[in-house]
């Protein structure tokens, strides 16, 4: 288990003029919808406590409105709480002065938007290097960096290319480079991938997995999308009405949701496609030799065959063919049942 990257703690907004006033009314269970009709304040976030483990990927998802956007950025304080803390190594970022925070900005954390935010009257090397020309590195050095990066997520060739010469995949890329080329920590990516069709989507999901298990950043991702959370989270958090209503991995939001906004979000989704030997795996013990081997990363539908001739369950092995743990067959036979509903 990895030590605590980012540690949110009971973190509340309110957008209006007087956010402060009602934070006893929201505390006492005030709704979204009284605040906003008695008092024209908004609820963004309310209560939320999180610990995001380094190194690891955080989605998350919610409902349009549902707080996402707003609580990816008090991790960089774009947004200032109107209480709780936010700390990052243990440092609590809402405390620090302008100077620090601007520090901490540039040092620590790199943002992927949506759109992709590149500038369009600057060539691709010109964008990749735009965090760095305020990190005091020689020309050469920066442009030794921006280049690294542009080769990383495959564009070479395209660096003296302008943005609108890009598709929009390539520009995507383009920002990812960016946000990767300042060696944050932390990268946040708010519906990064979400205006891309969906196979250069699939994609960039590939590549920042294939990159992340280099690079081991702490990622936070958010998204609309549940398969692409699935994929990409670790862990996955899921917001309702600025409440976080749920933080598990994939097997505990598809096995057990906390309620029924969460179970409504995963009714569709076919689990046994979805989830990984990894996600239910128990760690370590004996090999059976009696049962057949499986390997971590393998999906529980393509394990079926494996499942039916095994003996009490599967050996499960890692990338590197060492042994890792085991499932049971009667752990997979109830995620049958369970998928049938
Ligand atoms: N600057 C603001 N002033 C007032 N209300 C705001 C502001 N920013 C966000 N809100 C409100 O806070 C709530 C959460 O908004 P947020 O943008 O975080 O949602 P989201 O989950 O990112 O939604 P989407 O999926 O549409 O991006 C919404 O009710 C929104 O209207
Ligand atoms: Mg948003």
């Amino acid at each position: 288990m990895n030590k605590t990257k980012i540690k949110i703690t009971n973190l509340y907004k309110i957008f209006g003029n007087n956010s402060k006033k009602y934070i006893s009314s929201v505390r006492d269970g005030m709704s979204k919808d009284e605040l906003l009709s008695k008092y024209n304040h908004v609820l963004g976030l309310d209560n939320i406590n999180l610990n995001v483990e380094d190194q690891s990927i955080q989605v998350v998802m919610g409902l349009s409105g549902s707080g996402k956007s707003t609580l990816i950025r008090h991790i960089n304080r774009l947004i200032e709480p109107t209480e709780g803390t936010v700390t990052v190594d243990g440092e609590d970022i809402t405390k620090l002065n302008k100077m620090d925070l601007l520090e901490f900005r540039r040092n620590k954390t790199g943002m992927v938007f949506q759109r992709f935010a590149l500038f369009p009257h600057q060539n691709i090397l010109d964008n990749v290097q735009f965090g760095l020309s305020i990190k005091n590195l020689d020309k050469s050095d920066s442009i030794e960096r921006a280049m690294y990066w542009i080769e990383k997520v495959g564009l070479t060739g395209f660096e003296n290319k302008f943005p609108n010469q890009l598709s929009g995949g390539m520009q995507q890329r383009v920002g990812l480079a960016r946000a990767l080329a300042t060696d944050p920590d932390i990268l946040l990516m708010d519906e990064a991938f979400s205006a891309l069709d969906p196979l250069i989507r699939t994609d960039m999901q590939d590549q920042l997995l294939e990159l992340q298990k280099n690079l081991k950043k702490t990622i936070m991702f958010i998204t609309h999308d549940l398969d692409e959370a699935l994929k990409l989270g670790d862990r996955i958090s899921i917001l309702n009405g600025g409440k976080l209503v749920q933080d598990g991995n994939a097997e505990e939001i598809l096995l057990k949701p906390a309620d029924q906004y969460v179970a409504n979000f995963v009714k569709d989704v076919n689990r046994i496609k979805v989830l990984k030997i990894k996600t239910i795996l128990d760690q370590g013990g004996e090999r059976a030799n009696s049962n057949p081997t499986v390997n971590v990363n393998d999906s529980i539908e393509n394990c079926l065959p494996a499942i039916l001739e095994s003996q009490s369950g599967l050996n499960v092995i890692d990338e590197k063919n060492n042994f890792v743990g085991s499932v049971s067959k009667n752990k997979i036979i109830d995620i049958l049942q369970k998928s049938k509903d």
